[in-house]
């Protein structure tokens, strides 16, 4: 059984079909990249898939370890393992990095019946972590995302994720507003949370991304659908000869 399966999904915002059609199939252990121009529904793909408001299913499914996500809440599909990267993270002033995080977590965990941290375990966990991402201390006391530049608003998402621990992470656009050098530890970030027991969908228009983080199936969408599906080497051949030919077909 896949861990997402999605299967002829329809979603409307403000009375306009942005996604048409759409099916989808990841299993645990695969890294899906998906790929397409600006305005082809990547975004509200991944909006639809983590439950954030505003979007209108109009038909189709979405099963997340053979259950109906779409009559889930959002942190209750997060409890259950959707993780999300936003392409444009959010500032929360007034709540540290620290506070949000432990309580994210502390309340993931309860949902799954799981032990919450206690407050050095949690310290000790997000100092290796944001460690390893190369961030500093004193960011995390900082509000979360508040007067961050665009590179550390990113590693702050990967940051939630390894914390997270989710079974599904998607990852819309992280590469946007990285130098190499950022890109290479936010890549490498996400690669130590490659496993067998997870799945990745990473969203990108560049295939920069894929070099660093090399995906098992890339699939190419544009207007609202998956118009091609193949493995790595379709990164390379849309570098080659770009979108129009899947705009034309859509
Ligand atoms: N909240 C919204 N209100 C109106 N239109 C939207 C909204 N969100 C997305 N759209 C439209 O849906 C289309 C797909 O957008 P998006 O999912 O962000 O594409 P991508 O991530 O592939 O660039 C675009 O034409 C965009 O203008
Ligand atoms: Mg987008």
């Amino acid at each position: 059984m896949a861990l997402l399966e999605i299967r002829d999904l329809h979603v409307g915002v403000e009375d306009r079909e942005i996604i048409r059609g759409l099916h989808l199939s990841v299993h645990a252990g695969e890294v899906h990249a998906i790929m397409g121009p600006n305005g082809s529904g990547k975004s509200t793909l991944s909006h639809v898939i983590a439950g954030k408001p505003g979007y209108e299913v109009t038909d189709g499914q979405i099963l997340f370890k053979g259950e109906d996500l779409l009559q889930m809440e959002p942190d209750e599909r997060a409890a259950k393992g959707v993780f999300l990267a936003f392409q444009y993270p959010v500032e929360i002033p007034g709540v540290t990095t620290m506070n949000f995080l432990r309580a994210a977590l502390n309340a993931q965990r309860k949902a799954r019946d799981q032990q919450e941290f206690s407050t050095p375990a949690f310290l000790k966990r997000v100092r290796e972590v944001a460690g390893s991402l190369n961030i500093p201390q004193d960011m995390i006391k900082r509000g979360v995302n508040v007067g961050f530049s665009g590179g550390e608003k990113k590693r702050n998402e990967i940051l939630q994720m390894a914390l997270f621990e989710p079974g599904l992470c998607i990852l819309d656009e992280i590469d946007s507003g990285l130098d190499i050098d950022a890109l290479r530890i936010v890549a490498s970030g996400i690669n130590a949370l490659r496993s067998p027991e997870r799945a990745m969908i990473v969203i990108t228009h560049y295939r920069r991304l894929l070099d660093h983080i090399v995906p098992d199936i890339v699939h190419v969408m544009s207007k609202g659908r998956v118009m091609k599906s193949g493995g790595k080497e379709l990164a390379l051949e849309l570098e080659a000869c770009g979108y129009a030919q899947f705009e034309d077909a859509a």
